[in-house]
C-alpha cells in the first residue's frame, strides 16, 4: 500500500517539482431545491513555474462532483523565482455532510529542513450549525509563496486570518498523525503561536536558506454548538481546517534592521493590518499599498 502510494507520487511528481506551497478556503454558496449544496473552494498554488498541473483528490464518497474549475494567474516574481496561480472550484454535494480534499506531490523546493514530498488537506464541514442556522465557512486567509527575512533581524509575521462566521481562528503546525503532511519537520528558525503569529529570531549565517512552513488553520466556535445532518452532534473542537503552506527564505545579514532601509516600511495610504473596507457588490475595489526600502530592492 505504502509502496504503491510512493510510486504514484514519484510518477505524478515528474511534472510537479519546485513546490512553494498552497492554501485553500471554502464557503457554502447555496442549498438547491433537491437538498444538494453548492460549495465554492478557492485555492492558491505556488510553484517555480506556473505550467505545473495540480489535482485535488477526494479520499471519501462525500465530495460530490466538481461542476466548474477556473484557473487564474495571480502573480509571478520578477526574477522568475516563483509563480502563483489561483483555482476557483465549484462542487455540488448531494447532502450537507463533511469531506476532505487532498493535494499531494513531489517536490518542495530545495530546502533546509529537507522535506521532499508535499501533502495538503482541507477539512470541509457543511452540516447545519445550530448557532447560525446554516453551513460553516472556513477561515479566510492567503499567502505569498516565499517570505524573506535577513538572518540577523527579529521579525513577527502576523498571518492574515478572518472568519466570516465570527469563529475563533487558531493556527498550528501540520501533524503527521493526522496525515496533514508527509514529513512534518517544523522550521527550526521559526516559532508559531496559536494566534497565527510566526516569529523569527536572529540566527547564525549557517542557517541561511529556504525552509518550508506547513501549517493548519482551524475555526473554533466561541460556544458549544451542534451540527445537524440527520440527528445532531455537539461540537466545541475545530469545525473545519485549511492548509496554509509556504516557504520562508533566510537571507544574508543586513547592516541595519530598521524598517525603511533594508527591510520595507509601509507608508500611507497603505491600510492597517486587519482594516475592514466597504466593497459594493460588482464594483472594483482598489487598495493602494506604498512601501519603501531605501537601500535594498
Ligand atoms: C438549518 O437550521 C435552521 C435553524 O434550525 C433552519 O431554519 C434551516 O432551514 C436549516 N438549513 C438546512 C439547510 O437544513
Ligand atoms: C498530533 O495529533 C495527535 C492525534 O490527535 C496528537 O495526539 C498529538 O499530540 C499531535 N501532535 C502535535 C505535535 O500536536
Ligand atoms: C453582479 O454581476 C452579475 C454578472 O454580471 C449579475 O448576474 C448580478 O446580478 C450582479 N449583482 C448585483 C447585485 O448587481
Amino acid at each position: 500500500m505504502c509502496v504503491s502510494l510512493m510510486l504514484l507520487l514519484l510518477v505524478c511528481g515528474a511534472q510537479s517539482t519546485h513546490f512553494y506551497g498552497t492554501v485553500m478556503t471554502y464557503y457554502p454558496k447555496n442549498t438547491n431545491a433537491d437538498g444538494s449544496l453548492t460549495v465554492v473552494l478557492r485555492y492558491k498554488l505556488s510553484f517555480h513555474d506556473c505550467s505545473t498541473r495540480d489535482l485535488w483528490y477526494c479520499p471519501s464518497l462525500n465530495c460530490g462532483t466538481q461542476t466548474s474549475l477556473v484557473l487564474n494567474l495571480v502573480d509571478q516574481e520578477s526574477s522568475g523565482e516563483w509563480c502563483q496561480r489561483e483555482g476557483i472550484m465549484t462542487r455540488r454535494v448531494p447532502i450537507n455532510s463533511q469531506f476532505q480534499l487532498e493535494l499531494t506531490g513531489v517536490a518542495w523546493i530545495n530546502i533546509n529542513n529537507g522535506i521532499m514530498f508535499w501533502r495538503a488537506v482541507t477539512g470541509v464541514e457543511l452540516r447545519n450549525r445550530s448557532d447560525i442556522g446554516q453551513a460553516n465557512t472556513s477561515p479566510q486567509t492567503t499567502i505569498l509563496p516565499a517570505l524573506r527575512v535577513p538572518s540577523n533581524c527579529r521579525r513577527d509575521f502576523h498571518l492574515l486570518d478572518f472568519d466570516p462566521d465570527g469563529d475563533e481562528v487558531r493556527c498550528r503546525y501540520a501533524n503527521s498523525s493526522l496525515s496533514e503532511c508527509f514529513d512534518c519537520t517544523t522550521p527550526s528558525v521559526l516559532s508559531l503561536s496559536e494566534s497565527c503569529i510566526l516569529s523569527f529570531s536572529p540566527t547564525s549565517s549557517a542557517n541561511e536558506g529556504p525552509y518550508t512552513v506547513q501549517m493548519v488553520m482551524e475555526d473554533f466556535p466561541r460556544q458549544t454548538i451542534s451540527l445537524t445532518q440527520n440527528g445532531g452532534l455537539t461540537v466545541n473542537s475545530a469545525i473545519s481546517k485549511i492548509p496554509v503552506q509556504f516557504a520562508v527564505r533566510v537571507d544574508p545579514a543586513v547592516p541595519s534592521c530598521t524598517e525603511g532601509l533594508y527591510l520595507p516600511r509601509f507608508l500611507t495610504p497603505t491600510p492597517a493590518n486587519k482594516a475592514q473596507l466597504y466593497a459594493p457588490v460588482n464594483q472594483t475595489l482598489s487598495i493602494s499599498v506604498n512601501a519603501e526600502a531605501n537601500v535594498s530592492r
